[in-house]
């Protein structure tokens, strides 16, 4: 009995990430590490987002490298093909199909309000010409989430107008067609932040990223340049963790996060050596991350089988979906 109630309780998870660069820590932290926790649990469909990769820019020279890099961080991370689906967004024409018909019911409106749209038409992030993809970029996330009659999206913050938006559109599509779709709920996890190496959030815009694979050398040498309580001037000056950049590292990477804070605070610990243990627990943390990123890097046939595998799976539930869809709207022929 235990079990069957259980089964039934069972998620149905959808999330995915964008193919603007090679993740780093401030990704793994916000995301993969709650990614990790939804696959043992529940049923869990993550996309490798290249087509949303491409709203923004006309480059797409680096956007294949980003994809198999992405699907061969996401494995070497510990994301399971057995547990999890993963899949490349552009290989599922059955979610640019949902799409196309998802923009029917959606009014203009709702998408200028978005504040990815905004931010990208207003202020200093403002582009020159922006594309009707940029401006439609929810109503393909809501096809992603909506093809898998998703129950629950985990993202950040920044990506929850998205899912909002998701909800919309699903409540004016059932209350046109029927009750096709429910209502995903938005996870959005606690989790401490990493600062980047300047001191603000950690984002590739701002070029302040470390990155998992970086060699610990080159994690001392960013993390050295970071920016600690400038009040702490010697060893034995009182330090403020809670004002440290540092310390955001050490507060998710190193089990003695406590006495790292007491010794700070006390005048116990000088910070040439505190970013050194630093630079150390990083680097620990990811030995076993970057064993099996060569291992699949030097099996990139493997890696594309996997994605071409978790394609096949996310189909046969999309065409299912979309055949529904296309009933209801009176476009089955
Ligand atoms: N837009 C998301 C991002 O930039 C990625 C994404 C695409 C996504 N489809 C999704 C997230 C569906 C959650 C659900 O990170
Ligand atoms: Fe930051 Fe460590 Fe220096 Fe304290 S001792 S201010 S935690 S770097």
């Amino acid at each position: 009995m235990y079990s069957s109630k259980l089964k039934m309780e069972r998620k149905r998870i959808v999330s995915g990430m964008r193919t603007t660069g090679r993740l780093h820590l401030g990704n793994l932290v916000s995301t993969m590490e709650n990614w990790l926790r939804f696959q043992e649990e529940d049923e869990c469909f993550f996309e490798i987002a290249d087509l949303h990769a491409l709203t923004d820019r006309t480059d797409y020279s680096e956007i294949k490298d980003f994809v198999i890099n992405m699907g061969i961080d996401w494995l070497a991370l510990g994301i399971d093909p057995h547990k999890s689906t993963i899949f490349v967004q552009s290989n599922m024409p059955e979610h640019m199909e949902l799409y196309t018909l998802f923009s029917m019911i959606t009014p203009v409106s709702w998408l200028e309000r978005c504040p990815v749209y905004k931010d990208k038409t207003n202020g200093n992030n403002a582009i020159q010409s922006l594309s009707l993809g940029l401006l439609s970029y929810p109503v393909l996330q809501a096809a992603d989430i909506a093809i898998y009659k998703a129950t629950h999206v985990p993202v950040g913050i920044d990506q929850a107008p998205h899912v909002e938006l998701t909800r919309e559109i699903i409540r004016r599509f059932n209350s046109f067609f029927g009750e096709v779709f429910s209502e995903p709920q938005t996870i959005m996890t606690k989790t401490p932040k990493l600062l980047g190496t300047d001191g603000r959030k950690m984002s590739k815009s701002y070029g302040n990223v470390i990155l998992p694979s970086d060699s610990i050398d080159f994690l001392e040498e960013k993390i050295t340049r970071m920016i600690t309580d400038p009040q702490k001037i010697r060893k034995n000056d009182l330090g403020h963790p809670d004002i440290c950049s540092v310390y955001t590292l050490h507060n998710f990477y190193n089990s003695n996060k406590e006495e790292v804070a007491d010794e700070c605070g006390k005048g116990l610990r000088g910070c040439v050596d505190c970013k050194k243990q630093a630079a150390k627990e990083v680097y620990n943390h990811y030995s076993e991350y970057r064993e099996k990123r060569k291992f699949y890097t030097e099996r990139i046939g493997e890696v594309y089988e996997i994605l071409n595998e978790g394609t096949k799976k996310a189909r046969t539930i999309a065409r299912q979906t979309l055949d529904e869809v296309m009933e209801c709207m009176k476009i089955n022929y």
